[in-house]
């Protein structure tokens, strides 16, 4: 029986773990984690995180060919082939700090696989990690190797949150990156058996090492970079009177275009598109490449405008001060489907409105009133780090109260933020919503979810991102 190992039970490895354990019986998959409270929640009732479908897929594997462990050395040194799924988060300190990939956990995990092995392994990079890092994986297991052979291979995951399973189910492509040497290609050929499984061939692409390190972050940038063109767009569209939305469908007819990942927004969030193009920006400076760093800078930079101009545009619209009012903020989570909230849009813009002395009422189905508490008094990139090292933040931030109910946290606000398209906040009794909120009531749609008329006829301010303006928004102050 081939048994895998997985170092990392989060959101990759957690679901991509499970799917493999699913379609491939024959398979014996064991997943590690230094993290003790995450490993019993994988072992409970209550998954450590929200993915639709995925409760399903555990139960039908788990203690059968599925496996959630501590024993991290154990489950090592048993295996044949060796998932890195590790956090690599920016560096927050140092050479590079706000910008590189910090390893510190993919090297200690190589550490230990080097430390603990004692027979041949294939080491899959899951993680996300800088072009070149197979390298330097190969330079410690090999100086640590005892006489036993390392094949590196990069096996990026392509997955989104919210749709995991589907994606893991049904992949566009598996990409799998080795060596050119016969040892190199016999470690794809045996990674390209367990896909194999349930994907079909002509989507299991192999290349060389450094195509597949670079592809995933190429990926990422490219999505990052839609998304930040049609942010562009729609500051362009309230400007002129045009419509994103019809602008979008409008260019995404285009075969070459295509239609997806055109939705304009209060910007991108999550835990991979910042961090993965501020990586690619350091490599390319790293490689005397300033005007390609600068291209990919931009996209960030768009992203952080459009955040900043959403918190601009709902101070403007309320007469130039949130100060005392009471604004609901319906959402937390970086998307839909998700209780991730890493780097989501929503701890600017909550930061945003803080700054100007806004008193915070915040309902997300899946976010806790803690998490939510710490997000908004954590620093920049200390997000990325093991949820099990980051301290609770001491003092919880007096002017936000979190509440499980989207209409206590809209009774008696003066407006009210969408900042997550939750299915649920289109089919919100907004005229009940309405009458219980302070006049005029303003609703800012960050996400382009409510019916603009419908809410017009009840009586809202509606500005919704990248749409004709309100009357009462021209009328406002121009913001900065
Ligand atoms: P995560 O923080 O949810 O999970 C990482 C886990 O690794 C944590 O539970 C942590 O405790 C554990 N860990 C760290 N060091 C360890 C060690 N030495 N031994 C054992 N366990 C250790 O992160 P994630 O979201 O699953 O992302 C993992 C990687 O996958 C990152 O490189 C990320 O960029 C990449 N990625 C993430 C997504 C996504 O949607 N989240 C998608 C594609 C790729
Ligand atoms: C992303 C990539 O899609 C995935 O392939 C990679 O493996 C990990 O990073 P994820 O971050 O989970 O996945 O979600 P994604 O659906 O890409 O959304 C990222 C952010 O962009 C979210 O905040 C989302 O709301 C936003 N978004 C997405 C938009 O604002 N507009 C869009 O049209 C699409």
């Amino acid at each position: 029986m081939v048994k895998i190992c997985c170092i990392g039970a989060g959101y990759v490895g957690g679901p991509t773990m499970a799917v493999i354990a699913l379609k491939c019986p024959s398979i014996e998959v064991a997943v590690v984690d230094i993290s003790i409270s995450r490993i019993t929640a994988w072992n409970s009732d209550q998954l450590p995180i929200y993915e639709p479908g995925l409760e399903e897929v555990v139960k039908q594997c788990r203690g059968r060919n599925l496996f959630f462990s501590t024993s991290v050395e154990k489950h090592i040194s048993e295996a044949d082939i060796i998932f890195v799924s590790v956090n690599t988060p920016t560096k927050t300190q140092g050479l590079g700090a706000g910008k590189a990939a910090d390893l510190t956990y993919w090297e200690s995990a190589a550490r230990m696989i080097a430390d603990v092995s004692k027979s041949n392994k294939i080491v899959v990079e899951k993680s996300t990690v800088p072009v070149k890092t197979a390298e330097a994986i190969e330079k410690i297991l090999s100086h640590n190797s005892k006489g036993i052979s390392y094949q590196i291979l990069s096996n990026p995951e392509f997955l989104a949150e919210g749709t995991a399973i589907q994606d893991l189910l049904n992949p566009d492509r598996v990409l799998i990156g080795g060596r050119e040497t016969p040892d190199g290609q016999k470690a794809i050929k045996a990674l390209k058996d367990v896909y194999a499984h349930w994907v079909p061939e002509d989507r299991i692409i192999a290349t060389n090492l450094w195509s597949a390190e670079l592809s995933k972050l190429a990926a990422n940038a490219f999505l990052a970079q839609r998304i930040s063109s049609v942010n562009a767009m729609s500051a362009l569209c309230e400007a002129t009177g045009a419509d994103v939305s019809e602008v979008s469908h409008a260019i995404g007819k285009d075969s070459r275009i295509g239609p997806k990942f055109l939705n304009a927004s209060v910007g991108f969030g999550g835990s991979c598109f910042q961090k993965d193009i501020l990586n690619l920006i350091y490599i390319c400076e790293c490689n005397g490449l300033p005007e390609v760093a600068n291209y990919w800078k931009q996209v960030i930079k768009v992203n952080d405008y459009q955040k900043n101009r959403f918190v601009n545009r709902v101070v403007s619209s309320m007469f130039n001060t949130v100060s005392g009012k009471k604004i609901a903020i319906l959402g937390f989570a970086f998307k839909k489907d998700t209780g991730d909230t890493r780097e989501t849009p929503a701890i600017d813009v909550c930061k945003g409105l803080l700054g100007d002395k806004a008193s915070l009422s915040i309902y997300d189905p899946q976010v806790t009133g803690d998490q939510i508490q710490r997000e908004i008094s954590m620093n920049k990139f200390d997000w990325d780090h093991p949820v099990h090292l980051q301290p609770m933040s001491p003092t919880s931030v007096k002017q936000v109260n979190v509440v499980w109910d989207p209409y206590e946290a809209t009774r008696d606000a003066h407006g009210i933020c969408i900042l997550t398209e939750w299915d649920e906040f289109k089919t919100l009794d907004y005229q009940r919503i309405f009458n219980n909120m302070q006049k005029p009531a303003f609703v800012f749609d960050g996400r382009n979810i409510v019916n603009i008329e419908k809410l017009r006829e009840i009586g809202f301010i509606v500005y919704s991102i990248g749409k004709p303006l309100d009357p009462w928004l021209k009328d406002m102050p121009a913001i900065a």
